[in-house]
């Protein structure tokens, strides 16, 4: 029978979004009293596959990385595994049925419980399936305040969920309801995060624009200033906005807030009226283009990313230009597009689509050209400029070098040591690439 190790270790994959990975390290947090984190799964005592169903055949995707876990399990009869986040949300017992590896699910908003599903593990025998139905709760609220590493930068959730139903979309379905957790909390979160050396932080929900303080009501803007008064705080960032909540009173407290860095995410998810109608987005082209010149004019160092869906059901090749014609127009720093993919139990899933894939397939890798031009051009004019950076760690692409960013989201890598992380330093741009550019200190 297996037994729980004094102190064992857990590795944690994590799949998807910000919000995955801000409760990977919760995960870490809730179970540091029994497991420190491991290094590789080999090692591992206890492996956690924290996963997403956003896009693309999440369910297989899981499966098929269990699959590849069985070798290790054969070797390691105690090995812990388990599944949690968003297909475990949906998929609950099916999991266990269909694995005869997984040892426990755990939904998202289980992941405080996870010592106590471990343990029932554990002492019973049995395999456990712990997946919430109410999803009014906060959980991340709970988690003992920890860190796992020394980054300098940290994410931070202040609300979870969504109102939105947007057609296409899953995440009202599984991560409920939108509930923004209390400012004193997050406020509580964010010094205790400054007093251990953070200085950067990303504020973290589907629509931050609609934060409210359950206690006072305070609103988004408040809190923004809040932390951004925090002392020894170089940087604040927040993701996601929804066009249709962002407001000329964010736009001015992104030109005022010292913190505050010069770079919105800001996803437009298609060009065409008809189609941003049909996905229930809630603002139109004319509308988003608006919010864009007005951020512009009073932040004028801003870039704008985006996330884009192509082959929403009846996009027409129409359709499709006006999205094209809007990324030459706005010129974001970057675009992350996606095929469309229907998501069980949405509206859009249910949607006729008279247009065949054949038609819509070439159209992604069309849209991906005309934005990595973009991205390109943009890169390119920055060769030869000095830019501040904030530097968060050694890179994974360029062994040994330095990893930073600049306040309006540009990646730059140079040559330096250890000591300079959680710094800002001038660099000289000295070479434009694909994702990110090459500079050199500049002294
Ligand atoms: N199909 C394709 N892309 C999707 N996204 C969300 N749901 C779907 C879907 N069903 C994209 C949106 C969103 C991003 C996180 O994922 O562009 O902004
Ligand atoms: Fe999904 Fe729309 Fe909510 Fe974003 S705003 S999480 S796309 S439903």
């Amino acid at each position: 029978m297996t037994t729980i190790p004094e102190q064992g270790k857990v590795y944690i994959r994590t799949f998807g979004c910000q919000m995955n990975v801000y409760d990977s390290e919760k995960i870490y947090a809730f179970l540091q009293d029994r497991y420190l984190p491991a290094a590789t799964e080999e090692e591992a005592d206890l492996i956690l596959l924290n996963t997403c169903s956003i896009r693309d055949k999440a369910e297989q995707k899981v499966y098929s990385l269990l699959g590849r876990l069985r070798g290790l399990k054969n070797t390691k009869p105690e090995l812990l595994i388990g599944v949690g986040g968003c297909v475990a949300q949906q998929e609950g017992e099916r999991i266990l049925r269909r694995s005869s590896l997984v040892d426990l699910v755990f939904g998202t908003n289980n992941i405080d419980k996870l010592p106590e599903i471990i343990d029932e593990r554990v002492t019973t025998g049995r395999k456990v399936c712990r997946v919430e139905e109410d999803m009014d709760s906060v959980p991340s609220a709970a988690a003992p305040l920890s860190r796992s590493g020394n980054d300098p930068t940290s994410l931070l959730t202040i609300m979870k969920g969504c109102d939105n139903f947007c057609a296409y979309c899953v995440v009202p379905l599984v991560r409920g309801r939108e509930v923004s957790r209390a400012m004193s909390e997050i406020l509580d979160e964010a010094r205790y995060l400054v007093g251990n050396g953070v200085r950067e932080i990303t504020l973290l929900g589907q629509n931050v624009n609609s934060y409210h303080d359950p206690e006072t009501g305070a609103g988004f803007i408040q809190l923004l200033e809040k932390v951004d008064g925090m002392a020894s705080l170089e940087r604040l960032r927040f993701v996601t906005s929804h066009p249709k909540d962002f407001s000329g009173e964010l736009v001015e407290a992104m030109a005022g807030l010292k913190s505050v860095s010069e770079h919105i995410h800001l996803p437009v998810q298609a060009g065409s009226d008809r189609v941003l109608k049909a996905m229930g987005r809630g603002y139109s082209r004319d509308e988003y283009r608006e919010k864009v010149a007005l951020l512009r004019d009073r932040v004028p160092d801003v870039e704008i990313t985006t996330d884009i869906i192509v082959g929403f059901p009846g996009e027409e090749r129409e359709d499709f230009e006006q999205t094209l014609s809007l990324l030459e127009e706005i010129r974001y720093q970057n675009a992350f597009s996606f095929r469309f993919s229907p998501r069980p139990g949405t509206a859009a899933a249910e949607m006729d689509d008279p247009v065949p894939d054949d038609t819509k397939r070439p159209w992604l890798p069309e849209l991906q050209e005309v934005q990595n031009t973009i991205t390109a051009q943009k890169h390119a004019a920055l060769v030869g400029e000095v830019v501040e950076v904030f530097v968060e760690g050694f890179g994974r692409r360029d062994n040994g070098k330095l990893e930073g960013r600049t306040r309006n989201n540009y990646i730059v890598h140079f040559t330096g040591d250890s000591g300079l992380v959680g710094r800002s330093l001038n660099t000289r741009v000295v070479r434009s690439h694909k994702i990110h550019l090459e500079g050199v200190i500049v002294t």
